[in-house]
């Protein structure tokens, strides 16, 4: 039964599309292999299945260059074709339920990528979630999903869609086994220069953490490699430390750095040590010479 065995659930959430759920998903798998767990993860975002992808990725290049990288007991689950929306809505609730008891069995942690809107296997995952990590674009358009602003005093007036799915879900949650969500939002895509826009959603997201109940986590900035590296499945934390020799340009150190921080920021970093890393750029250049 869910919650006897000792296994962590993170989900990863936000009814709002393309804030980086697949991308921080990715590196929080990546972050929890380097860290020597074993790790179970859901995709519950068929037929997009950018997490599948990823993880596919790696499994190929690793073949193609006959390199040994961890990866974690991955499955998908596609949302029920029953036409009853109840029975659909049950389907889809114990199919959540089934990977959860399958996976929990193996692993000290289960992570879940959920796609952007509201469907009943993403509802129905965030019940289980120990941890939920929110990313979300610096953005009001972005905040609005969390709660309504003013737009002049840019004050938080009353939550919204995804803080009330939510809310909703630490009620369940509460109900079920007494515990809660440690909730925790993430700033995606952050844009260098400190402008007026990245200050006041710094307030309302502030003010607003206080009323809702959530932790925000240092963001990621606006960078290139975060893109680059999901054709061959790789993440930040797969390549080298810079002390040991591999050209890591700095806007690749900062970003590994950012999200160290985020993994810190979880409380996963004390047994996250960047020296078990494998030196995959190394093993690359060498199979590719
Ligand atoms: N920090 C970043 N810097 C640059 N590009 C980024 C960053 N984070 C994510 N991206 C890019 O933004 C796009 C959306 O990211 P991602 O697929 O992770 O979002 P998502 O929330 O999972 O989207 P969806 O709701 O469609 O599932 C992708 O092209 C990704 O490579
Ligand atoms: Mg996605």
């Amino acid at each position: 039964m869910i919650g006897e065995t000792s296994v962590q659930i993170i989900v990863v959430g936000n009814v709002k599309g393309g804030t980086g759920k697949s991308t921080t998903t990715m590196h929080l798998i990546a972050g929890l292999l380097n860290a020597g767990y074993l790790v179970g993860s859901i995709d519950l975002d068929s037929p997009q299945a950018t997490l599948t992808r990823y993880i596919n990725n790696r499994r190929d290049y690793m073949a193609h260059l006959g390199i040994a990288l961890s990866l974690p007991e991955h499955k998908v689950l596609t949302p029920s074709i029953a036409k009853n929306r109840d029975v659909a809505k049950e389907e889809d609730e114990n199919a959540i339920e089934a990977a959860i008891e399958e996976l929990e069995e193996r692993n000290d942690f289960i992570v879940i990528d959920t796609p952007g809107g509201d469907t009943a296997l993403s509802r129905w995952a965030h019940s289980f979630a120990d941890i939920l990590i929110t990313p979300m674009n610096d953005s009001f358009v972005d905040l609005d999903v969390l709660a309504k602003i003013e737009p002049d005093t840019f004050k938080v007036l009353c939550p919204s869609q995804y803080a009330e799915l939510v809310w909703e879900n630490r009620k369940n949650r509460m109900q079920r086994d007494g515990r809660s969500i440690d909730w925790i939002i993430v700033r995606n895509r952050l844009s260098s220069l400190h402008s007026k826009n990245r200050r006041a959603v710094d307030e309302a997201l502030t003010a607003l953490s206080k009323r809702i109940g959530f932790r925000i986590a240092p963001g990621f900035s606006e960078r290139m490699i975060f893109r680059e590296l999901f054709l061959k499945g790789l993440t930040l934390l797969d390549l080298r430390d810079p002390e040991a020799g591999v050209r890591l340009n700095m806007s690749h150190i900062a970003a590994r750095q950012e999200v160290r921080l985020l993994l810190e920021a979880i409380g996963l970093l004390s047994s996250f040590s960047g020296n078990d890393c494998l030196n995959v750029e190394d093993e690359m250049k060498e199979k590719l010479a």
